[in-house]
Order: C-alpha cells, then sequence, then structure tokens
C-alpha cells in the first residue's frame, strides 16, 4: 500500500523511478529526447515523424510554424468536421488543445494568445504501415512520453490529441477487402466480413461495403472514424436493428505501447479482444484494423417526420407542448419495437426557432425524425399518422393548443440515403460539452406521465434562461443491441442491452475565450448541479454512451463501464504497463490529472 503523497513520491523518485513515474515528460523535462534522439526516431521509423504545425498558423503574422495551407481556406472550412481530419493535428473542439492555434474569430480566439503548440502534441506519426507505430510507440513509452491516437479528431471530448503528447495518426490505414468467407477463428462457422484499416472513416466503408452489395453497422456522419466509435460502442442507422458498431468485431489487430502487434480474437488475447469491444478508445493500444461483420443492404429506407408546438402563447399551449413531448417520448418504445429509428429533438426558448418559428414559443418544440428499414413511403406516412394521433387526440383537447406539422414520407434506396457527402457535417471548431444517458423501457414508458414530464422540463433547463437548450433522443438502441448473441458482445456499458434511447443534452453555457481549463471545469460543475442529478432521478442504474457523453460526471466510471470498470481496468494495466495512453474518463484515468493549463499530465492520489 502506497501512502506517500503524490510530490513526496515525485521528489523521492525524480531520477530513478521508472516503474511508477509521477508525470509524463513534457519538452521542459531534463530527460525530454534531444532534437537529435528525435531525428533518430524519425529514422527509424522511414522519416514518417512530423513536428507539429497548427494548420491555422497561417492566420498568424509571419506563419509561425510554415503551414501550407493559406488562412483564407483555413477560415473557410474550420466548421467542418472533415476538414480536421485531413490534418494531422488539428482537431474538432479546439478547446480541447487549450485553443492553442485557431484562426482569428472563430471559437477560442483571443488576440493575446496567438499561435503556438503548447496545448497540441509536438510530434505526430504519420503511420502507414504497423512498423512505425510499434517503433514509435514502444520509443515513446519508453521515455515517459504520453502517446495520443488520432484517427479523425472528431472526439468530442478531445480524446484524440494531447499537450507535449506523440500523437499516432491512424488516418493512412485506410485498406479494405471484402471477404465472403471468413473463417471466424475458434467457432465452426465463416461470416461475410469487411476488413478495414482503423484510418477508414464510415463513408469509405459503406462504400466498400457497397461495392459488394452490402451493409455495415457503422455511425449515421460519414466522416467519423472506425477507431473510435467502434471502440465506444457506435450507434447509427442500422444499430436498432443489428446492435451496436462494437457488437460487430470479430477480429483486431492492436500495437500496444511496447511496441507489440497483437491479432486479438475468440481464440487470442481475448481479454485485450473484449476491452477494445466498446470498453474505450485511445486507451489499451493503437487499432491498426477491424474485422466487421455484414449485412445484407436495405431494400429501402423510408423517412418521415412530424413536428409540434405551442400554438399561442398561453399557459395551456405550454402545458400541451410538454404534454405532447411526454407522450412522444413514453412511445419511444413501441415506435422502435415497430421497426423504426431516428430521433426526437427537443428545443425552447430560441432554440425552437431551428423549426423555422419566427418567435419564440412558449414551452417546448420538437421535431420528430424518423427512419424506416424496408418499409414504403405509406407504411411510414402511417407511422407518423399514428403517432400524431397520440398526441393530440389522447390528452382532453390538446390540438388546439398545439400545431402540428407533418411533412410526407419519401422513399428511397439505402445507398442514396447513407451517400458519403463529407462536407455536409459543420458542427466542428466550436466548444462540445455534453450530457447523456441511456434510457429503457422503464425509464421512458413504465413510469408515470407527470413524473416523466418533469424529468424532461428538468432535463431542459438552460444556464443561460434565455437562450433555451435542445434535448435528444436517438432511437438507436431497442431490439438490436438487445438481441446481440453473447458472443458478440464486448465491454460496452451493459446499459446498451436494455436501452431504446440514448439520451443527450447541452445547455452549460462554456466562455469558449477564457481559459479553456477553468471554462470547461465551470461547465462541468454546472452539468454537476443541475444536469446530472436528473439523470440520477430518473436513471440511476442505467450507464451512458462514452462517446457522446459527460466525461467529467462525478459518476463517470458507473456512467461509461458500469460493472465492467474493475476487469478493464486489470486489462489496461496489463497490455499499456507503462500508462503512456491517458484519455478523459478512460479507465485508471482518475490516477492522473490532465491539466490543460500547464500542459501537463501528473498522477494524482484518487479520491476513491
Ligand atoms: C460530426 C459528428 C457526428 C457523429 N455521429 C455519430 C454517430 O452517428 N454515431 C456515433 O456513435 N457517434 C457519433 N459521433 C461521436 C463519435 O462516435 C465520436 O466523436 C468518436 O470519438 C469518433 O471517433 P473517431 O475515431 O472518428 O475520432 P478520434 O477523435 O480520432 O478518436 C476518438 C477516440 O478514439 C481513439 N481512437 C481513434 N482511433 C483509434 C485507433 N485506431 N486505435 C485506438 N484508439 C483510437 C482516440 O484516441 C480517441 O480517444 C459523432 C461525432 C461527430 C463530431
Ligand atoms: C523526418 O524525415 C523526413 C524525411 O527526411 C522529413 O521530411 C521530416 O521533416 C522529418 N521530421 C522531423 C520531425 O524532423
Ligand atoms: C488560398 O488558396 C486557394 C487554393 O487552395 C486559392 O484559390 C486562394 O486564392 C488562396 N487565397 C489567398 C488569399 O491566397
Ligand atoms: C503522410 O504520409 C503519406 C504517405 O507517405 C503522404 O502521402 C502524406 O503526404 C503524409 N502526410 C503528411 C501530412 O505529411
Ligand atoms: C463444422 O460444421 C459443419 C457444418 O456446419 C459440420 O458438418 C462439421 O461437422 C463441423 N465440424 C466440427 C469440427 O464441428
Ligand atoms: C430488408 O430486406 C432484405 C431483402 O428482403 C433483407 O435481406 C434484409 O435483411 C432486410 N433488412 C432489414 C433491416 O430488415
Ligand atoms: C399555429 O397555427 C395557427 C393556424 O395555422 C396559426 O395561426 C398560428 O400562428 C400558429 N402558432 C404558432 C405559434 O406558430
Ligand atoms: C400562467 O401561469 C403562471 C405561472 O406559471 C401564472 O402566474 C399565471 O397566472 C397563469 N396565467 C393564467 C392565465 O392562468
Ligand atoms: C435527427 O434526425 C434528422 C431527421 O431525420 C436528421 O437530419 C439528423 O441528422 C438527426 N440527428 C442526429 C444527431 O442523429
Ligand atoms: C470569458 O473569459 C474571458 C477571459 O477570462 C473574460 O475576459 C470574459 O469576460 C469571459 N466572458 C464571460 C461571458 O464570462
Ligand atoms: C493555456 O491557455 C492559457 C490562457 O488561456 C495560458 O495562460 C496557458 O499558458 C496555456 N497553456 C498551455 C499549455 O497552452
Amino acid at each position: 500500500m502506497l501512502l506517500l503523497k503524490p510530490t513526496l513520491v515525485s521528489l523521492a523518485f525524480t531520477a530513478t523511478a521508472w516503474a511508477r513515474r509521477e508525470w509524463k515528460n513534457s519538452p521542459d523535462s531534463p530527460a525530454w529526447p534531444s532534437s537529435e534522439d528525435w531525428l533518430a526516431l524519425n529514422r527509424s521509423i522511414g522519416g514518417h515523424l512530423i513536428k507539429t504545425a497548427p494548420v491555422a498558423s497561417s492566420c498568424y503574422p509571419g506563419n509561425p510554424f510554415n503551414s501550407p495551407e493559406n488562412c483564407s481556406d483555413v477560415t473557410d472550412k474550420w466548421s467542418y468536421a472533415a476538414y480536421h481530419s485531413a490534418w494531422p493535428e488539428s482537431i474538432d473542439y479546439p478547446i480541447y488543445t487549450n485553443n492553442s492555434c485557431v484562426p482569428k474569430d472563430s471559437t477560442g480566439y483571443s488576440k493575446e494568445k496567438g499561435c503556438n503548440v503548447d496545448g497540441l502534441p509536438r510530434y505526430i506519426v504519420n503511420a502507414t504501415i504497423e512498423a512505425h507505430i510499434a517503433t514509435a510507440m514502444n520509443w515513446a513509452s519508453q521515455r515517459n512520453i504520453r502517446i495520443v491516437v488520432k484517427g479523425t479528431g472528431h472526439d468530442l471530448n478531445g480524446r484524440s490529441t494531447g499537450a507535449n503528447a506523440l500523437s499516432i495518426w491512424t488516418h493512412n490505414f485506410k485498406h479494405t477487402k471484402h471477404v465472403r468467407r471468413w473463417n471466424v477463428p475458434g467457432r465452426n462457422e465463416t461470416a461475410d466480413v469487411l476488413i478495414c484499416g482503423s484510418g477508414n472513416n464510415w463513408g469509405s466503408a459503406y462504400s466498400a461495403a457497397h461495392k459488394s452489395n452490402r451493409a455495415v453497422v457503422g455511425g449515421e456522419d460519414p466522416t467519423v472514424g472506425l477507431g473510435g466509435l467502434i471502440q465506444n460502442g457506435g450507434h447509427g442507422f442500422l444499430s436498432s436493428h443489428y446492435g451496436l458498431a462494437s457488437d460487430q468485431v470479430y477480429q483486431v489487430t492492436l500495437i500496444t505501447t511496447d511496441g507489440k502487434r497483437l491479432v486479438a480474437n475468440d481464440m487470442q488475447n481475448q481479454d485485450l479482444f473484449w476491452a477494445v469491444r466498446g470498453g474505450g478508445g485511445g486507451q489499451y493500444g493503437v487499432v491498426t484494423e477491424f474485422v466487421l461483420k455484414t449485412h445484407p443492404i436495405p431494400q429501402s429506407v423510408a423517412k418521415g417526420s412530424l413536428s409540434f408546438w405551442a400554438a399561442e402563447s398561453t399557459n395551456a399551449s405550454e402545458k400541451a407542448s410538454w404534454d405532447a413531448l411526454s407522450d412522444m417520448v413514453a412511445s419511444i418504445p413501441e415506435i422502435m419495437d415497430d421497426g423504426l429509428n431516428g430521433n426526437i429533438t427537443a428545443y425552447t426558448k430560441t432554440r425552437a426557432m431551428a423549426l423555422g418559428l419566427s418567435k419564440a414559443p412558449v414551452g417546448v418544440a420538437a421535431v420528430v425524425g424518423l427512419v424506416g428499414l424496408n418499409m414504403s413511403a405509406s407504411q411510414m406516412d402511417a407511422a407518423v399518422h399514428k403517432l400524431a394521433a397520440k398526441i393530440t387526440d389522447l390528452n382532453h383537447d390538446q390540438h388546439s393548443h398545439l400545431n402540428v406539422s407533418y411533412q410526407s414520407a419519401t422513399d428511397q434506396s439505402y445507398w442514396s440515403f447513407v451517400k458519403p457527402e463529407p462536407l455536409t457535417s459543420n458542427s466542428a471548431g466550436a466548444v462540445s460539452l455534453m450530457t447523456s444517458r441511456l434510457m429503457g423501457r422503464r425509464e421512458l414508458s413504465d413510469i408515470p406521465r407527470s413524473d416523466l414530464k418533469t424529468y424532461l422540463q428538468r432535463a431542459l433547463v438552460s444556464e443561460n434562461p434565455d437562450s433555451g437548450t435542445m434535448l435528444l433522443f436517438g432511437l438507436q438502441g431497442g431490439r438490436g443491441p438487445a438481441d446481440v448473441p453473447s458472443n458478440m458482445r464486448g465491454s460496452v456499458v451493459p446499459a446498451w442491452r436494455s436501452a431504446y434511447a440514448h439520451v443527450f443534452t447541452l445547455g452549460a453555457s462554456i466562455n469558449a475565450t477564457g481559459d479553456a481549463s477553468e471554462s470547461l471545469k465551470a461547465g462541468a460543475s454546472w452539468y454537476e448541479a443541475v444536469k446530472e442529478p436528473v439523470w440520477r432521478d430518473w436513471a440511476p442504474n442505467t450507464g451512458a454512451y462514452m462517446n457522446e457523453g459527460n466525461p467529467f460526471s462525478s459518476t463517470w466510471k458507473k456512467d461509461f463501464y458500469g460493472v465492467n470498470y474493475d476487469k478493464l481496468l486489470t486489462i489496461k494495466r496489463k497490455y499499456d504497463p507503462s500508462e503512456s495512453l491517458f484519455v478523459w474518463s478512460g479507465v485508471g484515468s482518475d490516477l492522473w490529472n490532465n491539466d490543460l493549463n500547464t500542459g501537463l499530465l501528473c498522477r494524482v492520489t484518487p479520491e476513491n
């Protein structure tokens, strides 16, 4: 039992401690490698080492880091998620780089700050073969340097970046191969699979599968990468039917921080295989390849939608809108058991003008967007009308107080529906911090409607009362995840097996131009005081989806990992004994303090 205070430990072990380092090195540490050492690393990986040069450097006088891209291009494309994927160092949400180098007037920009690399990885491995990753990680872990992994950089909580780290960029692992009869290790069976390099995004994986007339379970947005989505669970258009993305994996190939290449499946490295199927990206090693189950392409996809809001600025209308939302939400299990997925998005105050209203309505407004696989437009129309009837007829004389609008349903081919259009997602370059929960039948349908309404009202509170906020139910659970056979289930938080919806909300007013660390802390404490208690009252025993959740929640271990936490921690320690890989809310991350302000990653004594 180690009872020393961290400061004493660090003094005692400064020069010699290898087994238990108290911090990760930074360029200020005496042990930081010299430029000659870095050159030697570069030579040993065929010249694939990049010294970090922020792409927005061209927006600062003299282009201090020699960005090859001109500033007007950077500024124009900064809000596109796909743009950040294309650059070795760039991530979607720069607050997690301490806003180290953002274009003028974009979120997080402040004049005093200038452009630097203090909040970014110092070097990046532009890996094209596994040996680059193995050599570089072994080198860095022996030198007590933090390692981070970037696929696309889409992570909503900055888990693909890190100050003073060596970053492994998987972008160029883009191979795909369809195999109709792949022998599943350890089972006397073959499977139709798509073998994918981890640097693919869902757009390229869908395209490859489609060429063989198959579909794979991935994200809704084609610019999202395989690496982070699969390892944290992963939902999309097909998940309510076939289970999560992490439920489709037959094998992964992974490089550990000590440079070993491991194939993990049902016959070898089973513990690791289990961990990477839902137990977190960027924690156990770098996945270079996934073997994914494929499915038949749905013959058609029908889309339908309806929206509703308060008809008048009266108390009766306000009440009608909340009642309608509650009725709609209570219907989620039934809708999904009928084969529908999609989402229900609720807005308050000025955010509700997103519905195209000329002024903010009272109460809550919502858009219900439904998707039906193998469904015709007329079947979808019938489903939408059935739902509309629930909110207009069930409750007394709701309909005079509620305005409801339908769009007639359409159907189209699966391919035209998922067709990758990379420049559609433009939510990047902003601040990102949300909070979420997985909700099952018990939380949605089996509670008194009045309780449900109260929870929804509490969950839709916003820190700035005038601006309102949003809350989204993603209808991505249901029978798919529930019916996944046990031999395909990894370590994803078990709440997914009984969840119908993944609900997330925003609402904290985060000061984008303030000190990043302080701003995130303030946002997190507002969520902790206002929103997390709602989930804890409403759904005390479910869990939350790690990719779209609040990593700073005081109950993150239970929320994101549930009963799997301790086992995952053991596996993490086995495969990353040097603790080179740290991510926020990763297993064992409470043993470290990742300080955006100093850029230092130091060991702390956990509170419990
Ligand atoms: C525009 C947008 C749309 C989204 N849509 C969906 C959606 O439809 N469904 C859904 O489930 N989620 C969605 N998300 C959330 C998404 O799942 C997360 O952002 C996820 O982190 C993305 O993974 P990535 O590999 O693309 O991103 P990165 O930021 O590159 O990586 C995310 C995490 O995974 C780790 N990682 C990545 N690759 C590897 C690897 N090869 N080996 C080891 N670790 C790795 C990183 O270290 C990091 O911790 C969306 C996010 C955005 C920004
Ligand atoms: C690594 O070597 C390549 C090829 O010589 C060179 O282009 C690159 O700049 C080097 N990287 C670093 C960090 O020195
Ligand atoms: C920036 O580069 C693009 C080509 O990538 C070019 O079309 C544009 O004129 C350049 N803008 C400036 C201001 O140099
Ligand atoms: C990464 O390596 C590939 C393959 O060698 C090369 O085409 C690409 O330009 C490199 N990217 C960067 C940013 O250096
Ligand atoms: C494997 O499965 C096939 C048919 O599914 C069967 O004929 C064969 O006996 C099985 N082999 C073993 C070793 O179980
Ligand atoms: C859709 O229909 C096709 C053809 O009948 C079938 O192969 C596929 O499994 C169905 N998909 C879904 C999601 O129902
Ligand atoms: C509700 O619908 C009625 C009838 O179309 C319309 O007059 C009224 O302006 C609408 N109310 C709102 C708030 O949109
Ligand atoms: C509407 O509700 C508010 C408080 O919620 C109350 O003060 C007001 O009297 C109500 N108005 C009417 C007309 O009932
Ligand atoms: C919600 O559904 C709408 C309509 O189908 C769709 O355009 C949107 O992308 C969905 N949003 C999310 C976050 O899934
Ligand atoms: C945000 O932080 C900056 C820097 O600390 C401060 O000047 C500014 O007043 C803050 N803005 C708000 C809205 O709190
Ligand atoms: C982070 O930004 C703050 C100012 O907002 C600055 O004082 C601090 O030095 C920066 N730290 C790093 C590591 O970039």
